[in-house]
This record gives C-alpha cells, sequence and structure tokens, in this order.
C-alpha cells in the first residue's frame, strides 16, 4: 500500500504534526510507504513528490507551516481544461504512475470539495480537516485553530493594558473568513466587551451604547474583537471601519490593529499537536480498512469520520444558540 499526501489551501499550525501522524502509523504500524506531494494538487500536476523516510518525519510536531507547501490550485476550475490540458485526468494518469493506492488531503473546505470529487473520479481518498478558521462542516474542530485562537487571545490581552492606559476603545480585527469562531473563542477568552461576527448582525448603535456605558461605570476604555468576515458599509477592512464608526459615535479615541497572518504562523499548540497526530492517526486507520471517500472528523470528542461529499460545499458558523454567546450575553457582552 503507498499513500499519497498532500497540504492545501493556507497553511496553519499543525500540518506537520498531521503529516507526521500519518506518515509514522502508516510506515510503522501498517508497514505502508508514504509518498509526499508538494504544493498541494499542483503536485500532482507536475508530479513533484518524494517518497518519505522515518528521517523525513523527524522534527516535524512542533514546527510550523507544511514541510510538503501548498498551494490554492483547483484542478477542476473551468471545468478542468486549461490551456487545452484536462486537468483531472492529468492527475488520475499521474496517481496511477506514481503507484499510489490512496490519497490524504490536508485541507480547509476547497480541500475537501477536490477530495471529493476525485473520490467521485474513483480515486481512493480520506480528508483530514485543516484550518484556523474552524468552519469545516462535520467536525467539532479543525487543527490550527486552538493555536489562532490562543495566538489572538494573548493579543487581546496585551491590547487590555494599552487600552486601559490611554483610556481608548481598541478594535482588533481577527481572521475567520465567513466565520466568526475565531472571534468568538478568541474574544471570550480574552475579555472582549464587544465581539462582531459575520452570522450576528450587528447595529453601530448598541455597539456604541455599550462603549458608553461601560465610561458612565466608571470603565473609560472598551475592547472590541472584530471577525474579518463582518459587513461593512463601504468596503472597508472591518476593523477600520468599525474603528472609525465608534469614534464617531462615541467621540472616545479609538484604534484598530489587525492581527493577520500571525495567526496562522509558528508552532501549534499541545491541543493542536495531539489533534493532529490522532486525526493523522485515525486517517491511516481508515486507509488500512479500506473506508475511503471520509474525512476525519471529531464529534463528541471522540476521533470519527463522515463522507466526503457530505462536507463538500457547506460551511459550519456561528450559531445565535451557541453556548458562548448565549453565555457571553448573560454577563453582558455586546455581540452586535
Ligand atoms: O482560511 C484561512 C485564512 O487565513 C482565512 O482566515 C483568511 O481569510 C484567508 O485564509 C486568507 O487567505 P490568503 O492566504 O489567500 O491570504
Amino acid at each position: 500500500m503507498r499513500i499519497g499526501i498532500l497540504t492545501a489551501g493556507g497553511d496553519c499550525p499543525g500540518i506537520n504534526a498531521t503529516i507526521r501522524g500519518v506518515g509514522k502509523t502508516a510506515m510503522l504500524h501498517y508497514g505502508m510507504e508514504v509518498m509526499g506531494i508538494y504544493s498541494g494538487f499542483q503536485g500532482l500536476l507536475t508530479k513533484e513528490v518524494e517518497l518519505f523516510t522515518e528521517k523525513s518525519l523527524s522534527g516535524l510536531l512542533n514546527l510550523g507551516g507544511t514541510v510538503l507547501g501548498t498551494s490554492r490550485e483547483k484542478p477542476f476550475k473551468k471545468g478542468g481544461v486549461v490551456d487545452g490540458v484536462d486537468k483531472p485526468a492529468l492527475i488520475l494518469r499521474h496517481i496511477d504512475e506514481l503507484g499510489l493506492d490512496c490519497l490524504v488531503c490536508i485541507g480547509g473546505n476547497g480541500t475537501q470539495k477536490n477530495a471529493a470529487r476525485f473520490a467521485a473520479l474513483g480515486v481512493n481518498v480520506v480528508g483530514i480537516p485543516k484550518t484556523i478558521d474552524n468552519d469545516i462542516w462535520g467536525t467539532e474542530f479543525s487543527f490550527g485553530f486552538d493555536s489562532a485562537v490562543s495566538i489572538a487571545t494573548e493579543a487581546i490581552d496585551r491590547l487590555h493594558s494599552t487600552a486601559s492606559s490611554h483610556k481608548r476603545v481598541m478594535v482588533i480585527e481577527v481572521m475567520g473568513h465567513k466565520a466568526g469562531w475565531i472571534a468568538l473563542y478568541s474574544g471570550m477568552a480574552g475579555g472582549g466587551d464587544v465581539i462582531l461576527m459575520p452570522e450576528l448582525p450587528y447595529d453601530l448603535a448598541n455597539v456604541a451604547d455599550t462603549i458608553l456605558e461601560r465610561l458612565k461605570k466608571g470603565k473609560p476604555y472598551s475592547i472590541v474583537v472584530v471577525a474579518e468576515g463582518i459587513q461593512t458599509d463601504d468596503g472597508r477592512h472591518a476593523g477600520e471601519f468599525i474603528a472609525r464608526e465608534i469614534e464617531r459615535a462615541t467621540g472616545i479615541e479609538t484604534r484598530e490593529t489587525v492581527l493577520g497572518y500571525t495567526q496562522r504562523g509558528g508552532s501549534p499548540t499541545p491541543f493542536d499537536r495531539n489533534l493532529s497526530t490522532r486525526m493523522g492517526g485515525h486517517a491511516t486507520e481508515l486507509i488500512a480498512r479500506g473506508e475511503f471517500g471520509r474525512m476525519v472528523a471529531l464529534q463528541g470528542g471522540e476521533l470519527a469520520s463522515i463522507p466526503l461529499g457530505e462536507v463538500a460545499g457547506r460551511l459550519k458558523l456561528v450559531n445565535e444558540d451557541h453556548d458562548l454567546v448565549v453565555q457571553g450575553r448573560r454577563m453582558g457582552i455586546c455581540f452586535g
């Protein structure tokens, strides 16, 4: 059995730990071969690959990014044919030529969608959910999320002291694409006073009232956590837009911080290292059992899997009834 493994889409902490989890389990426990495919699906177009040895898997557990590199290559885009090249057909031929019995696709929503399409073409595929955004359908958590939340929480902690010293409003924009998970988890963990997410509509008057109420109660500074995906009136970036509107409505000096790619860089948290290791191991177990066309998932805190077809094209978004939202509201946090 020869496994091909690729990492696609935006990088995040924990990818290398997942590669290690798959690789070591496959080689040491099942006696399988593992071939690394470079730069996501692009490596299957160019046949840029390397057969792993045990040594290739050393030093990966706490290493950020992905040693296999990544790309946002979408082989099925425009019907799959670009400049006369039928990309899916070329990839199928290369999978055959490389002697790959199956493919492990580590990635976010786009990657799982591509994995589902290759599965429908008859390729033996197993997906592993990876994204800091935590928006992949069917899994409670994707690895990378906990690391991003921890980085964002530390940033919010640091903004508290400067906000309080200057009696300012500090707006922090965090990532998350169309989902508010990073804003919700880091906002709650960091003691944000206002948390705005794309899933919950906001009213700027409410946000301003919350900040002015705090001022009246002797709290002259506030922390506002904003997900990058919220709607803005004029197309401005979320953090910048909210900061200017707060300043205009309250008259309080307001500054914004855009956390950006630091949320995706560096070493994974212990939680993500263990989640990656467990998910990598579970993917290999699925392969050994011949259970293909599935994505590894965390359900009820346990490793499980769901059909790739169920994941493709769906997003897991924050819900009004999420216990952190409910609890936050009870404690006076403004969600818009
Ligand atoms: O999906 C992860 C993510 O970091 C999102 O939070 C963000 O919107 C996007 O990727 C940024 O993508 P890119 O790497 O293309 O700039």
